[in-house]
C-alpha cells in the first residue's frame, strides 16, 4: 500500500515511522515532511494547505491511504476533497473538525449533551466581552475562538491580562479571523491529561494517556507554546478515571455530534482537566496531539495503517489494539525565542550521537537540509523521544540523547515528567 502523509512537524516524522512499520506499507510519501522524515518516506514539496496540490499528488502516486496530521488542512476540508476524488483518507471531515476549529462550536455541543467543561461566555465584540470581565474576579481564562497554533489561549492572573488577552485577540487581531469570536471561561484547578481516541463515528477506541507540557519554561511557567515535551502513560489518569473520561466524555461527543448530524471519523483528542469534581474538558482536538503523538504511537503494538483503514471503513468495533507496558517521553528542543519570534539555519550538531542513545527516537520538527547538513527551520525542531520501564528510566535516556545535540540558542524544559516523578 502506498501512503502519503501529510505535515512537516514532529508529529507527523512519528507517523511515518510507524506506518514504515505495517508490513501492508511498502511506500510512504510525504508532504512536505522535513529533513527527518526523508530517512523512512519521500517528501515532495507541496504545503498543508495547497489542498488541489494535494488532491494530485494522491492521485498521481496512487495512494491508497492518506494521512492527515495538522488541523489547518482538515478545518479546510482535506479530506472532503480526497474523498470526493475516491481517495481513502484518515482524518475529519470539514464539519467534523469544526470541534476543533472553533471553540465556541465546542462549546455548544458540550453545553447541550452535558460533556463536562468550564463554564463560559462567548462573545463577538469586545466591549461586552470586557464589560463582563469586570465583573469576573482572576484568574479567568481568555480564549480566541479559532486555531491559533495553540497560541490563542491566555490564562489570566490578573484583571489587566485578562483585558489585554481579549484586547490582543479581538481588536489587535493578533490571531486574525480566528479572533472574530471570544471565549472567557472559568478557570479550571487540577491536573493536565490528554486522551487521544481512534473512532470511526460511532466505535471510540481510547489510546493510552499522555500529559503535554504546553508551558515555554521549567515549573509550567512562561507564554503557553504548541507543547514542549510529553510523557505516557499520565498516572493522574487511573483506570476509574478513563473509564469516566470514555462514559461521559468520549461517547458523548461522538453520538452528539451525529445526533448534529456529523460524523466524526479519525483521531478525536480530549484535552482535559482533572478537577476536585471529575474530568472536564478544556479542548478538543481533532488529530494526534503533537507531542502526544510522539509518546503514544511508540507504545502501540498495532498495525498503524490497518486502525487506520478501519477508522475509514467504519469497522473499527471489530478491532482491538495492543499497547506495550513501557513508558515513553519526549523532550521537545526549540528554537531560542520560541514561542515568540526566533532565527532559523543554524547548524544542527549530534544527531547522530544522541540516536546511539538506547531506546530513543529523535523525531525531527522543524528541520530542514542545507549543503548536506542538518538546519534549524521551525519553532520546534526535535522532538527527542525514548522508552523505558520506568518512566524515569525514559526521561533520563531522553536527556541523554538531548545533551548530544547542539543548535545555536536551542531551549528546552528540563522537568518533562516532573508530576509523575514526583508522585
Ligand atoms: P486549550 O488550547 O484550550 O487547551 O488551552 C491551552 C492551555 O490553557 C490548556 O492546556 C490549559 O493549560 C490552559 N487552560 C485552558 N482552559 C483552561 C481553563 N478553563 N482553566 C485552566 N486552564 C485552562
Ligand atoms: N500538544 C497539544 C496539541 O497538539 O494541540
Amino acid at each position: 500500500m502506498r501512503v502519503l502523509v501529510v505535515g512537516s512537524g514532529g508529529r507527523e516524522h512519528t507517523l511515518c515511522w510507524k506506518l514504515s512499520q505495517s508490513p501492508r506499507v511498502n511506500k510512504i510519501y510525504c508532504a512536505p515532511g522535513n529533513a527527518g522524515i526523508e530517512a523512512t518516506a519521500e517528501c515532495v514539496k507541496v504545503d498543508v494547505m495547497d489542498i488541489p496540490g494535494l488532491v494530485r499528488l494522491a492521485i498521481l502516486k496512487e495512494v491508497e491511504l492518506v494521512v492527515v496530521g495538522p488541523e489547518a488542512p482538515l478545518a479546510a476540508g482535506l479530506v472532503d476533497e480526497l474523498t470526493a476524488a475516491g481517495i481513502p483518507a484518515f482524518g475529519p471531515n470539514k464539519e467534523a473538525a469544526r470541534l476543533e476549529g472553533s471553540k465556541a462550536f465546542a462549546k455548544k455541543l458540550m453545553l447541550k449533551y452535558n460533556i463536562p467543561t468550564a463554564a463560559s461566555h462567548t462573545f463577538e465584540e469586545a466591549a461586552p466581552a470586557l464589560a463582563y470581565l469586570d465583573k469576573l474576579a482572576p484568574p479567568v481564562v481568555v480564549k480566541a475562538d479559532g486555531l491559533a497554533a495553540g497560541k490563542g489561549v491566555v490564562v489570566a492572573r490578573t484583571p489587566a491580562e485578562a483585558r489585554e488577552a481579549v484586547e490582543r485577540i479581538m481588536i489587535q487581531k493578533e490571531f486574525g479571523a480566528a479572533g472574530d469570536r471570544v471565549i472567557i471561561e472559568e478557570f479550571l484547578d487540577g491536573e493536565e491529561v490528554s486522551v487521544l481516541a481512534f473512532t470511526d463515528g460511532e466505535a471510540v477506541i481510547p489510546m493510552v494517556s499522555s500529559q503535554d507540557h504546553k508551558a515555554a519554561y521549567d515549573g509550567d511557567t512562561g507564554p503557553n507554546t504548541g507543547g514542549m515535551g510529553a510523557y505516557s502513560p499520565a498516572p493522574v489518569l487511573t483506570p476509574e478515571l478513563m473509564a469516566r473520561v470514555e462514559k461521559e466524555i468520549l461517547y458523548p461527543t461522538i453520538t452528539g455530534l451525529r445526533r448534529e448530524g456529523i460524523t466524526f471519523k479519525g483521531v478525536l483528542y480530549a484535552g482535559l482537566m482533572i478537577t476536585a469534581d471529575g474530568p472536564k474538558v478544556l479542548e478538543y482536538n481533532a488529530r494526534f496531539g503533537d507531542p502526544e503523538c510522539q509518546v503514544v504511537l511508540p507504545r502501540l503494538e498495532s498495525d498503524l495503517a490497518e486502525v487506520m483503514l478501519d477508522v475509514i471503513n467504519n469497522n473499527l468495533s471489530e478491532r482491538k489494539l495492543r499497547w506495550s507496558d513501557d513508558h515513553t517521553a519526549c523532550v521537545v528542543m526549540a528554537s531560542g525565542g520560541y514561542p515568540g519570534t526566533y532565527e532559523k539555519g543554524w547548524i544542527i550538531e549530534g544527531l547522530e550521537e544522541a540516536a546511539t542513545v538506547e531506546g530513543t527516537y529523535v523525531f525531527h520538527a522543524g528541520t530542514a537540509r542545507k549543503g548536506g547538513k542538518i538546519v534549524t527551520a521551525g519553532g520546534r525542531v526535535l522532538s527527542v523521544t525514548a522508552r523505558g520501564e520506568t518512566l524515569a528510566a525514559a526521561v533520563n535516556r531522553a536527556y541523554a540523547a538531548v545533551a548530544k545535540i547542539r543548535f545555536q540558542g536551542a531551549h528546552y524544559r528540563r522537568d518533562i515528567g516532573h508530576r509523575a516523578l514526583q508522585s
